[in-house]
């Protein structure tokens, strides 16, 4: 199916959910929020800045005098961690409680506003007995346990900026985020339990670091978890416990400027290298806390919040680490994966602690519904009034499944378009205001000005396709690309000068709701994952065994997208081969350790020329066609047109892995 014809069906889409009235005269936004937003957008961000405590106000809102490069609230000073938990505990709500922790073999931990404080304040201290400065760079590369979120509000109370690298990402990927942000300290653990088994993380860090290859690091920080062995280094290695022990739980918060830098945090682009997002501190809490209090519908006395992303990607950080706290939020947080012990666990979850905010990617959602219904009738999910959905587009299908199974058909359902770069959702309905369809993310949230624009950067009317951009900065929005100021221009502003350009196809309906129509660049999103074709490609080409290679991302049903890889195979190497089984699973694994097992690919076709232009660019555009397992397309600009029926004649005869 064409992208064209996929969106006919979209757009046939008649079901519409108009929200229930007693949703809506209970609900925290209020319609006027588009008004205001409207009349007076920078009044309106100013307002919401105001929700903050700032240690010294600010007098102006914006300075957008040097595009891109956006101030917000810049002569404002706050502490980003001073208002996630002091002020909830200075207000007389030290005793609700901030985290309830499931670990994944069952043990659980409960945290207050006050408990939380206190660990932050210790481990802030502990920072500053290490030397860490505002500004200097702190790496986690943690599991999903609360002492990331403890860090991470630590290293940002001390005006220091910390880079979180996922987990699941090799030590090659760490080192080279390490030794780009010349992190001086590495926050990690021991290991973390996952798929009912301890997962050690230490040794990739023990990798990253060897030989002197990340010269940075001076104190490497090792939470226990798992209670494995672990390999010491003397020199630098300090565990957590026994230095939590030592250090004061006195620690004033001190002002940092709005533009303060607060996180960098790596995504893949459409080179090699991935870029180091660059966000700071008044806007980037702004529009997190914002967003999550009136797209949520946050009722922070009576809500159990519950989102299931990783801190090591952009939801975890606004969306755990940053917007519940400031908001003063209940949140459940769950270390392991869904299907441990069974695939009831997130129910069981839910159920257990009233969870009444749940939000989710769409991989998982069709993964449970390809399990069926039976799993989740188990379990008591009374308790759930909103659900939320980010990181792919969500098909018709797996919304209605969310609504009717998930949601008791009661529940709205926020779909929510963002990215690393926007810090914060930019589109999504608001609870009790917005009518939803299902599969359309809706519509801007209030204060957020785009546009849908053609190639020659003219609107497109309604029910065509365009260029999703963004027509005005907004708070959260990235400050830039770590050391990359060029990197920065280039991509994301000179396609459209003055707007945006957020990578991402998309449509206004004849109603003028929005739908998300995936990326338009060499970006692929694999179980709401971004991952870059160049960088896989440069995975597999570093194999001795692979000459060129080719990668796309295909239509998967559970994944959303699945990385399907062409290469053509050394000829000098070919002796040492064995069938092409063993190489797709030897190939599969090198890229699985040179990036991380999210970057495996799922299918690897070895074939012997690539699709090419007579400038000898590669036609990804023939190959998805070929993974997707349609006609293939126009071939007329090929150097050599025979090279697809090669590749097709192949993949027919069944060689294919
Ligand atoms: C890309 C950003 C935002 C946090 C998770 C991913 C896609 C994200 C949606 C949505 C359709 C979506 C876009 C975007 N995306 N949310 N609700 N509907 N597509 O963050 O890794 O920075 O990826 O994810 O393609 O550009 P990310």
């Amino acid at each position: 199916m064409s992208q064209n014809q996929e969106f006919e069906n979209l757009a046939n889409e008649t079901r519409s959910f108009p929200p229930t009235p007693a949703f809506t005269n209970a609900a925290i936004a209020k319609p006027e929020l588009y008004e205001s937003a409207r009349a007076d957008r920078l009044g309106f961000w100013a307002d919401q800045a105001n929700q903050l405590h700032w240690h010294k106000s600010f007098t102006k809102v914006l300075d957008w005098s040097n595009p891109p490069f956006a101030k917000w609230f810049e002569d404002g000073e706050l502490n980003i961690s001073y208002n996630c938990l002091d002020r909830h505990v200075e207000a007389g709500f030290g005793k609700r409680v901030a985290l309830f922790f499931e670990g994944e073999p069952g043990d659980t931990k409960v945290f207050t506003y006050r408990d939380l404080l206190n660990e932050v304040k210790k481990a802030a201290n502990l920072l500053l007995k290490l030397g860490v400065s505002p500004g200097d760079r702190v790496a986690i590369y943690m599991p999903m346990i609360p002492e990331a979120i403890i860090a991470m509000q630590a290293v940002a109370r001390v005006g220091a900026v910390h880079s979180v690298i996922f987990g699941g990402f090799s030590a090659d990927s760490l080192a080279s985020r390490i030794q780009d942000a010349e992190a001086k300290i590495v926050i990690t653990a021991d290991g973390g339990f996952r798929k009912g088994k301890a997962s050690a993380l230490k040794p990739a860090v023990d990798e990253a670091l060897a030989n002197q290859n990340c010269p940075s690091v001076e104190h490497v920080l090792v939470v226990q978890r798992t209670k494995g062995e672990v390999a010491w280094n003397p020199v630098t290695d300090l565990w957590w416990h026994e230095e939590m022990q030592v250090v004061s739980n006195q620690h004033e918060a001190l002002g940092f400027g709005a533009e303060h830098p607060l996180f960098i945090l790596y995504t893949s682009g459409t080179t090699g290298k991935p870029k180091g997002i660059m966000h700071t501190t008044g806007g980037y809490l702004t529009q997190a806390s914002y967003t999550h209090k009136n797209v949520f519908d946050l009722q922070p006395a009576q809500d159990i919040y519950w989102c299931t992303a990783d801190v090591g990607w952009i939801t975890g950080h606004t969306y755990v680490a940053y917007g519940p706290l400031a908001n003063g939020s209940t949140q459940v947080i769950y270390e392991g994966t869904p299907d441990t012990p069974d695939w009831g666990r997130w129910w069981d979850i839910i159920q257990k602690y009233h969870v009444s905010i749940f939000y989710t990617a769409p991989t998982a959602i069709r993964s449970f519904m390809k399990l069926g219904r039976k799993v989740v009738q188990h379990y008591d999910l009374s308790s759930i009034r909103v659900l939320g959905s980010v990181g792919e587009p969500i098909n018709p299908e797996a919304w209605m499944w969310y609504r009717e199974v998930i949601g008791s058909n009661l529940a709205p359902i926020v779909d929510t378009w963002w990215q690393t770069e926007t810090g914060a959702i930019m589109i999504s309905p608001l609870p009790g205001i917005t009518h939803t369809k299902p599969g359309s993310a809706q519509v801007a949230v209030p204060g957020i000005e785009l546009a849908i624009l053609d190639e020659a950067g003219a609107p497109v009317g309604p029910g065509h396709g365009g260029y999703l951009t963004i027509s005005e900065p907004w708070p959260a929005m990235l400050r830039g690309i770590w050391k990359d100021p060029e990197r920065f221009q280039e991509t994301y502003w000179d396609r459209f000068p003055g707007s945006y350009f957020a990578g991402d196809g998309a449509k206004f309906d004849l109603d003028g709701d929005l739908w998300l129509l995936g990326r338009v660049d060499d970006v692929m999103n694999v179980s709401g994952h971004r991952l870059s074709t160049a960088e896989i490609e440069s995975a597999l080409v570093s194999h001795p065994f692979v000459a060129e290679a080719a990668v796309v991302g295909a239509k998967d049903e559970t994944t959303g997208q699945a990385i399907v890889a062409f290469v053509i195979l050394r000829s000098s190497q070919l002796n040492d081969l064995g069938s092409e089984a063993d190489t797709s699973k030897i190939l599969r694994d090198h890229v699985a350790k040179e990036i991380g097992a999210i970057a495996r690919p799922r299918t690897i076709i070895v074939v012997s020329e690539l699709p090419k232009t007579r400038s000898g660019k590669i036609m990804r555009r023939l190959l998805r066609d070929v993974a997707e397992d349609r006609p293939v397309g126009d071939i007329t600009t090929l150097t050599d047109t025979s090279v697809m029926d090669t590749i097709t004649g192949k993949i027919n005869a069944g060689h294919s892995e």
